[in-house]
């Protein structure tokens, strides 16, 4: 009889093994059908199955009542998402949160739940359309839409506030990275351009206690802000469009994916803009994903193709396209801060 330490454990009964090699042609099929995932993982955001499981694992019949699902379409998306390591399933037809699956949760600190309701609705309506990006040049959204991603909102409230919610939620980890990376002091009023709900400048005005700010978005996007009481009057919210005035004065125009939004002539109206707007010696700081030269991985070379589909002529741009782009403006490239996180401050003064 072999020694006991040579007996294999027993498996259990849900246990995971390694990961097999894939073969070129399963690893291109895997990408290929990406789409599958992120509708996955949008519609078990959609439903709220995470917050369901917040208090613990729940039976399949559970949850599919709690969300208003068919027990056996919830069933297979579930069993779909565990082969992914989002939800796991503990015994036949109960499930219950993963790591990953945490981060759909409402109430999760870095929830990426409204992201997760958008990347699957709109925006993957629009990238259904990116042959026809590809082949004239032109955003699939207006194709699709018929008018602009902003536009749009404007006239659909609902996906708007879903929008600005996602936008939160892919600039959470960003926020910490940019305050990690970036020194403020010095600063004495910080307008962020464009700035959405005001998370960042939020975070920015706790960590720099002497700093003034003001968030400038369209007026239906700030309108529902509720200023957190204990920034002491610090924090000011304006309603306007970047195109026709900012706020004017300040010593530091701050700009985290607006410029990638648009074209090289309309960010030349908004940084004109800004230019005529900035006191004496202000800096402008545009935080976006700088393209890297290569073939390695950056997130910032699949989100270019984001823009090109949802927007007209926005685009992720290189060290050099900035430098241009920025020149043209009457600004002066000074350097580019790298973050923990795939964005960069590139920072500018007038010339
Ligand atoms: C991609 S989001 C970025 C939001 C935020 N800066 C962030 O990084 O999460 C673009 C923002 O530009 C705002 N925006 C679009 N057109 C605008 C305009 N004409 N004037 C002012 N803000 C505008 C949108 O409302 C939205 O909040």
């Amino acid at each position: 009889m072999a020694p006991a330490e040579s007996t294999p454990p027993p498996a259990e009964p849900n246990a995971r093994s390694g990961p097999p090699a894939l073969s070129p042609s399963d690893q291109l099929m895997q990408l290929a059908s990406g789409a599958w995932v992120t509708q996955m993982i949008h519609v078990a955001a959609e439903l709220g199955v995470a917050d369901q499981l917040a208090s613990g694992e729940r039976s399949v019949e559970e949850l599919a009542q709690a969300c208003g699902a068919d027990a056996d379409g919830l069933f297979r998306l579930l069993r779909g998402l565990a082969s992914l390591d989002i939800f796991e399933e503990t015994a036949p037809r109960r499930f219950a949160l993963t790591p990953l699956a945490e981060l759909l949760r409402s109430d999760h600190p870095q929830s990426l739940r409204q992201f997760a309701r958008l990347v699957g609705d709109e925006h993957y309506l629009g990238w259904a359309d990116l042959l026809h990006s590809v082949r004239s040049g032109e955003g699939a959204f207006r194709h699709r839409y018929g008018m602009s991603v902003f536009e749009w909102y404007q006239q659909n409230p609902r996906r708007g506030s879903i929008f600005a919610g996602a936008m939160g939620d892919h600039s959470r980890a960003q926020i910490e990275a940019l305050l990690a990376a970036y020194d403020f002091s010095g600063i004495t009023h910080l307008v962020d351009v464009g700035g959405g709900q005001g998370l960042l400048l939020q975070k920015v005005l706790a960590a720099y206690p002497e700093l003034r700010g003001t968030v400038f978005d369209q007026p239906q996007v700030v309108a529902p802000v509720a200023l957190p009481p204990e920034l002491g009057g610090r924090l000011t919210l304006q309603g306007g469009d970047f195109f026709a005035a900012v706020p004017a004065g300040a010593d530091a125009y701050l700009l985290k994916h607006i410029i990638h939004d648009w074209g090289d002539d309309a960010c030349l109206r908004i940084l004109g803009q800004i230019r005529a707007a900035m006191a004496p010696g202000a800096r402008v700081l545009v935080v976006e994903q700088v393209i890297p030269p290569g073939n390695d991985p950056f997130p910032g070379k699949l989100l270019d193709l984001n823009m090109l589909v949802m927007t007209e002529g926005g685009r992720e741009r290189t060290p050099s396209e900035y430098a241009s782009l920025l020149a043209k403006a009457g600004l002066s490239l000074q350097r580019i801060v790298p973050t923990p996180s795939p964005v960069s401050v590139v920072e500018a003064v007038a010339v």
